[in-house]
């Protein structure tokens, strides 16, 4: 049971991400990844997943490790915490617990925890190693994998931040049984966007399987994981720091993250992808290089997965507005990810306001 994946960073083996539904094989995972003994380890997690997961976690460490000092460092949960406040505080615990270039930080949790976990050991000591251990499908399939950690700043998101590999990527999808539905549809999001940028056949898989997928049944559910994974592995191998097709990743982000700023972060990021994924398929279609077949297509496996919300009530130039201070601003064009069918993804960079408007009339409409 399980699969395995080596991530690669400059064509040399990297970090492996081991899939599997329990914590039995992490202790065993981590004392594999390289050859080094720690004396010290911290597990960062926030207050949900503290009361669900750390226990279990701590006691399996501690009984493979028993020389090895073992602490926890819990925030509050949320993307309020995911800032420097949060880092100076878990920066002051592991001075006070002598923490050293050679100990281990252990991400539990999200993707907040991930971002945050990763950022800081990056920057402590210079660097020091991280597992992560993502505990929501978003994480699983996404932000644990690709080296980009970071947290936000002022009003700014992800604005400070680090390329910073892991040395891990251990998943037990048995956690994802106590996660609220909202999080599992929003997760689906980027999940179904591998298949829109990338991969036809996972595409069609998902179509044909969302029952399964959708009770968490367990073979379906480590499928869908494992290839999300394998397609986020292959786009950062072959572009690891976003100068060209890793930029494709960001389908249905341009116009999703403007909607989920100007939501003052009330939906989830997957939630906001699959609106965005919307109206970049329907710019798509409106230049004729997607059919509307294909259009309808994307809509309604979205449906199937409820990944898309109620919207709120949002000024359609506002979004237009809030796309030009997207990081993914190159001067003064945005570069904007088409499809050219489904499976295949481009970066364009002259979309225009009017298309944009159109789009964006478009979802507040249906
Ligand atoms: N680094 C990257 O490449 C990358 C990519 C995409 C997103 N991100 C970042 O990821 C963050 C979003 O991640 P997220 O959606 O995982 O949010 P999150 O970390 O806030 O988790 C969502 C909620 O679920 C709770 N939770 C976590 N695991 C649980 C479990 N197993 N059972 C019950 N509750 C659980 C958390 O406490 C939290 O309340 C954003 O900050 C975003 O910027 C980073
Ligand atoms: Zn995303």
């Amino acid at each position: 049971m399980g699969k395995d994946i080596i991530v690669n960073y400059d064509h040399q083996p990297c970090y492996e991400i081991k899939i599997r539904d329990s914590f039995d094989e992490l202790s065993r995972s981590i004392q594999l990844m390289n050859e080094r003994e720690y004396l010290r380890i911290c597990i960062v997690t926030d207050t949900n997943v503290e009361s669900l997961y750390l226990k279990e976690v701590l006691l399996k460490l501690s009984i493979d490790y028993p020389d090895t000092y073992i602490t926890s460092f819990t925030f509050e949960a949320g993307e309020g915490s995911k800032n420097l406040d949060t880092v100076n505080r878990l920066y002051q615990k592991l001075i006070n617990d002598g923490f050293g270039r050679k100990d281990l930080l252990i991400a539990l949790g999200g993707g907040v925890v991930g971002d945050l976990t990763g950022f800081t050991a990056a920057t402590y000591l210079r660097g020091i190693d991280f597992v992560q251990i993502p505990t929501t499908l978003l994480s699983q399939v996404d932000s644990s994998i690709g080296g980009k950690t970071g947290v936000d700043f002022d009003q700014y998101k992800n604005m400070v931040g680090a390329f910073y590999m892991p040395q891990l990527v251990f998943i037990n999808t048995s956690v994802l049984k106590s996660l609220p539905s909202v999080q599992i549809s929003s997760g689906m999001g980027e999940v179904i966007k591998y298949g829109i940028i990338r991969d036809f056949e996972f595409y069609e898989w998902l179509d044909s399987n969302v029952e399964q997928v959708k009770a968490l049944n367990n073979e379906a559910i480590e499928y869908v994981i494992y290839k999300s994974c394998m397609n986020k592995k292959e786009v950062v191998e072959e572009d690891p720091k976003e100068d060209g097709i890793r930029a494709t990743l960001n389908f249905g982000h341009t116009i999703g993250h403007a909607i989920e700023k100007l939501s003052n972060f009330s939906l989830y990021h997957g939630q906001c992808v699959g609106i965005g994924m919307i109206a970049a398929a329907y710019i798509s279609m409106k230049r004729g290089i997607v059919t509307e077949g294909e259009f309808f297509t994307i809509m309604n496996i979205l449906d199937s997965y409820d990944v898309c919300p109620t919207l709120p009530a949002l000024d359609a130039n506002n979004i237009i507005a809030a796309t030009k201070h997207d990081k993914k601003m190159e001067g003064d064009t945005i570069k904007f990810i088409l499809i050219k069918g489904i499976g295949i993804s481009y970066i364009d960079k002259t979309v225009t306001d009017n298309e944009m408007k159109e789009a964006i009339d478009y979802i507040f409409s249906i």
